[in-house]
């Protein structure tokens, strides 16, 4: 008798190494040997037949191997699910990985960058300002009256009487004369706001400024800084000439155009059939704007420029409607 039951706990035993990692094949073993007519349990019904002085230990021993085999057979169907799992969730290192999609700089910092380099490079130091700027120095200090069209609510956001947004980066001039005695020799990027949205207008965008004061700087320095400066960001041919125009912070003042970049001067949608394209004032420092920072006029020259970084991006990238690099289309940034 209890050789029987050990016989019966170690061919259990036995089958369940067989059945493996099979479950459904351990979840028939388990209802062979301890399920309600299994072989334990059916061995444990019929210890009231054997003498009385054996049934007890028979008894306990039954229960024992009824509890093993049990714990044996959950135990197993339990690991297997667990393997299981872990198996599905778990990492192929041997698979190539999913590709990372670099990003890149928006098309108006690699400008915004290349111009900064360009003059750099020439001996020029970067300068900032703020954005929201004083009617003083966006406006008077500038030289531009009160009654100027530029000062049009229309043009102007404003935040309180005195205070602007600013429209151009040229208050950063003020701000470094204010601050620094000639010689000066600055390049001054930064965001600008307009009342203002079409096709070629956008509400914020960015401009480049540039200042040089010096002893004998004259107008044949502008030229020369700029022509290199032309020739640097589109190239060796790309001519430019200077047209008299006017800015109440220069005199004399200049507009500066380039030999259409899509035609080469042949005359084009993109030149307006002109062959030339408008992209920069420039001029003389106005004396009034030196007696405002309190720069000595007799002694002092100098020359400022200032562009639209939009424009010249959309030139050198062929892209007509400004609002692109705005929008933030990635399948348009991603081209850049
Ligand atoms: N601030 C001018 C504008 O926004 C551009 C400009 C023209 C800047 C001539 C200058 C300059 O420094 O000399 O239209």
């Amino acid at each position: 008798m209890e050789n029987s039951i050990e016989k019966i706990k170690q061919e259990a035993l036995k089958k369940l190494d067989e059945a493996s990692s099979d479950i459904e094949s351990i979840k028939a073993l388990s209802v062979q040997y301890v399920g309600r007519k299994g072989f334990v349990t059916q061995f444990l019904r019929n210890i009231s037949k054997l003498p009385k002085e054996q049934r007890p230990l028979a008894g306990k021993e039954a229960n024992q191997v009824k509890q093993f085999l049990e714990n044996a057979f959950s135990q197993a169907i339990a690991r297997i699910e667990m393997e299981k799992n872990s198996l599905s969730d778990s990492i192929d290192v041997s698979l190539p990985g999913r590709p990372v999609r670099l990003g890149t700089l928006h098309p108006i910092t690699q400008i915004t960058r290349q111009i900064c380099d360009i003059f750099t490079n020439l001996g020029f130091e970067i300068a900032e300002g703020p954005e929201v700027e004083t009617d003083y120095y966006n406006f008077e200090a500038l030289n531009v009256p009160k009654d100027h069209p530029a000062r049009d609510m229309q043009d102007t956001f404003y935040i309180s009487e005195n205070i602007v947004l600013r429209t151009q980066t040229s208050p950063i001039q003020i701000r470094v004369m204010e601050k620094y005695p000639p010689p000066v020799r600055i390049i001054a990027p930064g965001k600008v706001y307009r009342c203002d949205s079409d096709l070629t207008h956008t509400p914020m965008f960015n401009q480049v400024e540039g200042l040089l004061v010096d002893k004998d700087v004259s107008f044949g320095d502008l030229k020369g800084i700029l022509t290199t400066f032309v020739h640097e960001i589109f190239d060796e041919e790309t001519s430019l000439r200077f047209r008299p125009s006017f800015f109440p912070f220069t005199e004399p003042s200049a507009e500066v155009d380039i030999l259409c970049v899509m035609c080469r001067g042949k005359g084009c949608r993109v030149c307006g059939h002109t062959g030339w394209l408008e992209i920069l004032g420039a001029g003389m420092v106005h004396p009034a704007v030196f007696e405002n920072v309190k720069y000595d006029i007799k002694q002092y020259t100098g020359f400022a420029f200032g562009m639209g970084i939009e424009r010249i991006a959309m030139l050198k990238f062929g892209v007509d409607d400004i609002r692109k690099y705005f929008e933030n289309d990635l399948r348009f940034l991603r081209q850049f």
